[in-house]
């Protein structure tokens, strides 16, 4: 199919959920990761005195430039299909056993193919799960006549329409964390997208009401949570959310799964609508045996307060009037498992690249997860034979994770590839080494998967490929967010010029199913194959090259953009009401300054000094910490990245400073003035500050104690 062949890595629109054929990410990370992940040891005391690093010959050696054409050629795109085979003959929903059966094999196979060390790790957490077994209780929907005769009713499972979808346990549609009811209502109102401006629309150009009454909306455009969000502000009484022919189709309704790779009438996005970050009973801790828990009750939890449910585009063209909605889908704490498989590094084991995807899938996942964690188990297959071997060591630990529970919202959800500016040279210099996995293309002259990237997404001075901002899509989310590590996030998608559409159609459908990818979506595999190719390409470098390979003139510049944006939309309302824009043009002034002072003292520095080495790195994994912020953005604690997170008005989207941009957002219309304005002034201090701490992050160590840098010294 030409379709999916087709592209690579973009820039989102900033309204748009993207898909992914493939979502994964690296990342560094040094001794921080405790919080997010639990209890990271990265050996016992014993191990590690045999491997206690030294100051040697090998912490002042470049890498071994063998290493990276061994590992991009060891990938096999057969096995990759293999493990994908595998990994999707039966549905793995978070908290069942399917979904522990698949992380104790992973560990198995790490163990087995020369990983150095491998554990699971256990979380009790909130998930929700529908009725499966009574069908007089299973979720479905009802119309009826006046006489309150039942006309038609809901089929309360997606059909089989091929037959490696005959399994059991597939779980029904619905939408995680809704709330259990049994409603009905006269009148059935069609709100289109279910954005703010949509119930707006209604209300004042149609006066059109939804209060206590049930809405239909579609999915596309922004997060379904937030449609049910709106829907709850907008008083409805309950939500229903279809997949449109026109967002999930290219029009012609005849052709689609199992015949082509379109949605067909009766296929079901599944999701979660919770909107918060983590288990919702342990908010910003791990869900440990020690963890406080709020009640299940609570009603400061982040959850749905009305009952939603999703339907395929089939059944949205039958409802009408006089509607029931009986849902049962209920919340109930369940025990899921972090895996994790490790290569001790030779000279730094203390520093730690990470490669991570998450595991659990709504039915059996054969693009939304396991395309990516068939691709990790191949890339730590190749990597793990050659430690095994004695052939190669990275200089740097190598951790491969595998998340449970992520589809819940648990550590974020999906998208296109994004990164934080100090991996921008990482994805670059990868894309580069790896060949176009389309022959046509190849024959065309577009020889890598650089030239192709660049070709279909080139930036605005046409230099480079454009990198989308790190939104909040992803697994990467809690690590960019709350402890400000590095991320780099990979997918292969279709070209999007040619397909408008939200996400690839099958997206969280039963539908999603090895035969789509095999057949439909990536024949022979080899848009997988240059996807793990790229993947470890990237880890290997930032875990084997010598200086980490962070280009801070990257950040400098990203800065500089994202300045150039908040003063385009924002400088003059800002200006008018007091805030000197001067504070921030100098701190970015300053940030370039030191910048370039830094690279070139990188290039002056003494490379046979290992101390010199460890502290030109120390440096470059502390600069994304400078714009942590400790107290998070305006009235989100957990969201603590200045520059980089998700704009609370659409989880999907990224925004420059978004705790500034959230916050000036129709400020014009606040009721108490002052109160808003004072919150801007008070956050852009922060960031102000924070770009301070980044340029004092990147200073010249040998006279750090002077006092006029003092009063900058990050404190995070
Ligand atoms: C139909 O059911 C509704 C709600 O239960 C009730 O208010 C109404 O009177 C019933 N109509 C008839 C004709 O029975
Ligand atoms: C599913 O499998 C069962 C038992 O193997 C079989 O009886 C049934 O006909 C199959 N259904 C479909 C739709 O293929
Ligand atoms: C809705 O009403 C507003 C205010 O009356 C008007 O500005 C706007 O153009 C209307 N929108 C549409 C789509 O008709
Ligand atoms: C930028 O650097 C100059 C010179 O060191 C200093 O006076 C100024 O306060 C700095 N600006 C900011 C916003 O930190």
């Amino acid at each position: 199919m030409q379709s999916t062949e087709n592209f690579f890595i973009r820039r989102g629109n900033k309204n748009r959920a993207r898909l992914i054929v493939i979502a994964i990410f690296v990342l560094i990370i040094s001794f921080l990761g405790g919080i997010l992940i639990g209890k990271l040891a990265i050996c016992d005391e014993k191990k590690c005195e045999t491997i206690t690093p030294v100051i040697n010959d090998a912490s002042i050696k470049e890498a071994d430039p063998h290493i990276s054409n061994e590992i991009i050629s060891g990938i096999n795109s057969e096995n990759i299909r293999q493990y994908l085979r595998d990994l999707t003959e039966l549905p793995h929903l978070a908290g069942t056993d399917a979904d522990y059966r698949q992380a104790k094999e992973l560990t198995d196979f790490w163990k087995a193919e020369g990983l150095d060390e491998t554990f699971l790790t256990p979380y009790d957490i909130l998930l929700s799960y529908p009725n499966n077994e009574d069908e007089d209780k299973m979720n479905r929907l009802f119309i009826y006549d006046d006489s309150n005769t039942t006309v038609w009713q809901s089929e309360l499972r997606e059909p089989i329409l091929h037959p490696s979808e005959n399994k059991s346990n597939v779980v029904p549609p619905f939408n995680a964390f809704s709330a259990p009811g049994d409603i009905s209502s006269d009148e059935l109102i069609y709100v289109n997208y279910g954005r703010d401006e949509d119930f707006k629309w209604l209300l004042q150009n149609r006066s059109v009401s939804v209060e206590n009454k049930i809405v239909l909306a579609r999915y596309g455009k922004i997060f379904r949570g937030d449609k049910v969000y709106q829907a709850e502000r907008y008083k409805a009484k309950g939500i229903i959310i279809y997949s449109d022919p026109a967002d999930y189709d290219d029009g012609d309704t005849s052709h689609v799964y199992p015949d082509d790779w379109w949605l067909p009438d009766t296929g079901v996005q599944r999701g979660t609508v919770y909107r918060g970050k983590g288990d919702p009973l342990t908010q910003g801790y791990p869900s440990t045996d020690t963890a406080f828990r709020l009640s299940q009750d609570d009603p400061s939890l982040p959850l749905a307060k009305i009952p939603v449910h999703p339907i395929g585009y089939g059944v949205a063209a039958k409802l009408i009037r006089r509607l029931r909605m009986r849902i049962s889908t209920k919340n109930k704490r369940r025990t899921t498992y972090n895996a994790f498989g490790i290569i001790r590094g030779a000279v730094e084991p203390d520093r730690y690249v990470l490669l991570g995807n998450h595991r659990d899938a709504w039915v059996f996942g054969a693009t939304d997860p396991s395309s990516g964690t068939a691709i990790m188990k191949e890339i730590s297959r190749v990597m793990g034979n050659m430690v095994k071997s004695g052939r190669w060591r990275p200089r740097r630990s190598i951790i491969f994770c595998s998340w449970g529970a992520e589809e819940y919202g648990l550590l974020g959800s999906t998208e296109w590839i994004e990164a934080t500016p100090l991996m921008y040279a990482t994805a670059l210099s990868a894309t580069k080494k790896v060949r176009n996995p389309d022959p046509a293309d190849v024959s065309a002259g577009i020889a890598t998967v650089y030239d192709k990237w660049f070709k279909s997404f080139p930036n605005d001075q046409n230099s480079r490929p454009k990198i989308g901002s790190m939104g909040s899509g992803s697994d990467y989310a809690s690590f960019i967010q709350q402890v400000g590590l590095p991320c780099l996030d990979f997918s292969y998608t279709y070209d999007e010029t040619k397909y408008p559409i939200p996400s690839y159609p099958l997206y969280h459908s039963k539908y999603e199913t090895f035969y789509s990818v095999d057949a439909l979506i990536d024949r022979g595999f080899h848009v997988h194959k240059a996807v793990g190719q790229t993947w470890a390409e990237a880890a290997r470098n930032l875990a084997d090259a010598m200086i980490i390979p962070f280009d801070v003139k990257d950040y400098a510049n990203e800065l500089d953009s994202l300045v150039n944006i908040l003063l385009d939309e924002y400088g003059e309302l800002m200006q008018n009401n007091g805030i000197n824009l001067d504070h921030i043009r100098s701190a970015a002034a300053n940030f370039s300054n030191t910048v370039t002072a830094f690279v070139t003292s990188i290039k002056n520095e003494d490379k046979n000094d290992p101390y010199a080495i460890r502290r030109i790195n120390d440096q470059l994994m502390q600069l994304d910490r400078a714009f942590i912020d400790p107290n998070g953005l305006p009235n989100r604690p957990l969201v603590r990245h200045l520059l980089f997170a998700d704009s609370s008005l659409n989880a999907y989207a990224g925004s420059s400073f978004p705790g500034l941009v959230d916050s000036l957002f129709e400020i014009d219309k606040a009721v108490d003035k002052e109160a808003s304005w004072n919150i801007v002034k008070k956050h852009y201090s922060a960031i102000v500050f924070a770009i301070g701490a980044a340029s004092s992050s990147l200073r010249d160590t040998s006279s750090f104690m002077n006092k006029n840098e003092l009063h900058q010294t990050n404190i995070v």
